[in-house]
């Protein structure tokens, strides 16, 4: 079975990772061998060091294999070969295929045509699940728990695909609450608010870290990701607003964590590097111990067996301009219904029917 979105899973699922994972950090030794004579492909068609690296190595360490490409202009990609086509070949080679693509639904799509569980190591602007399970490892080990946690969550919160998997998992955890710190143009896409709502969890809005940081338990800040606006001035109008700094962290209780995904651009001063509260360095080595418990479990878990399906050719009815149906445009039309709206399949997004 593929990880395409955390909720394909349930969270005892996520909790058996999270374990494991601090069974694997305490004696990693027992854990060597535990891939041997497997391979895992990583296709990696946007820039990564924290994800690829990780799992990459996380695979080393279990005693498996690593093929796969980190520019696909080096791969027959760049001769006009469809996802679906790539993904058939190399999940004929690898025993585990991890993907990260610049548009929403990529994975999903792959899954859907691969004979070898699929990874979702990022999808547009959509969703990162390995990256929240590094910060479910992470909020265990520096907080002892997942639950009954206050959560400020701060910069773009529109197109933070780390967000966008965070908020959808801690929801699913007794008594945990998010303040959301941003912009106006920068807030958490409506779906997202609506899940809120139907799990009944409390949220506030808020515009400003300073006002809100003293009452946090983990404060989860994000780069504002320039690769996803639509234009350079939309970027300079959002980039530098929200800086955490020294003076800032002063009004913070004892107990904060600070997270970040990584990598950071100048949303975190250098001062606060030092500051025992910010275990975002700590969080990118518990990615590597994450991900191989989620290696280890998805090696057990049921091969897919990959579509052979023909779709006709189409234009695509998503109205999401980053949506992978737009430049696959085999994939079959997949829309389900949520009260009054259509939400696409692959990427989430609501059209108004
Ligand atoms: C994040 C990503 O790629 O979404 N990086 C990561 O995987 N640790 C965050 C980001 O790029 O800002």
């Amino acid at each position: 079975m593929s990880l395409i979105d955390l909720n394909d899973f349930t969270p005892a699922y996520w909790d058996d990772i999270v374990a494991l994972a601090g069974d694997i950090l305490d004696k990693p030794q027992n854990f060597f061998g535990a891939a041997y004579g497997k391979v895992m492909a990583t296709l990696f068609y946007e820039p990564s060091t924290r994800t690829q690296l990780s799992f990459q190595t996380a695979m080393y360490r279990l005693g498996g294999q690593v093929i796969g490409f980190d520019n696909p202009d080096g791969s027959s990609v760049a001769k006009g070969e469809n996802l679906r086509d790539t993904i058939r070949i190399v999940s004929g080679y690898s025993d585990i295929a991890v993907l990260r693509h610049p548009r929403e639904g990529a994975a999903l799509a792959a899954s859907m045509y691969s004979s070898c569980p699929v990874i979702n190591a990022g999808d547009g602007g959509h969703l990162h699940p390995t990256q929240t399970l590094t910060d479910l490892v992470t909020l265990k080990k520096e907080t002892g728990r997942l639950t009954g946690l206050r959560v400020g969550v701060c910069g773009d919160l529109k197109h933070g695909r780390t967000v966008h998997s965070l908020v959808k998992a801690l929801c699913r955890y007794e008594g945990n609450e998010f303040v959301l710190i941003s912009t106006k143009e920068l807030c958490l896409p409506d779906y997202l608010l609506s899940m809120l709502d139907r799990h009944d969890c409390r949220y506030i809005k808020a515009d400003n870290i300073e006002e809100v940081i003293s009452d946090l338990d983990v404060l989860y800040m994000t780069r504002i990701q320039k690769e996803r606006f639509a234009s350079k001035a939309d970027y300079a109008k959002q980039k530098d607003v929200y800086i955490l700094n020294g003076d800032k962290l002063k009004l913070a209780s004892p107990r904060l964590r600070i997270l970040h995904p990584l990598p950071r651009v100048d949303e975190i001063t250098g001062d606060v590097d030092a500051d025992p509260r910010a275990v975002y360095f700590k969080q990118a080595v518990y990615g590597m111990y994450a991900r191989m418990a989620l290696i280890i479990r998805m090696l057990e878990g049921d091969k897919p067996i990959g579509s052979s399906a023909y779709c006709e050719l189409r234009a695509t009815e998503c109205d999401n301009p980053n949506c992978i149906t737009h430049i696959e445009p085999y994939l079959p039309e997949q829309f389900r219904e949520e009260g009054h709206t259509h939400v696409c399949e692959y990427c989430e997004h609501e059209k108004l029917v």
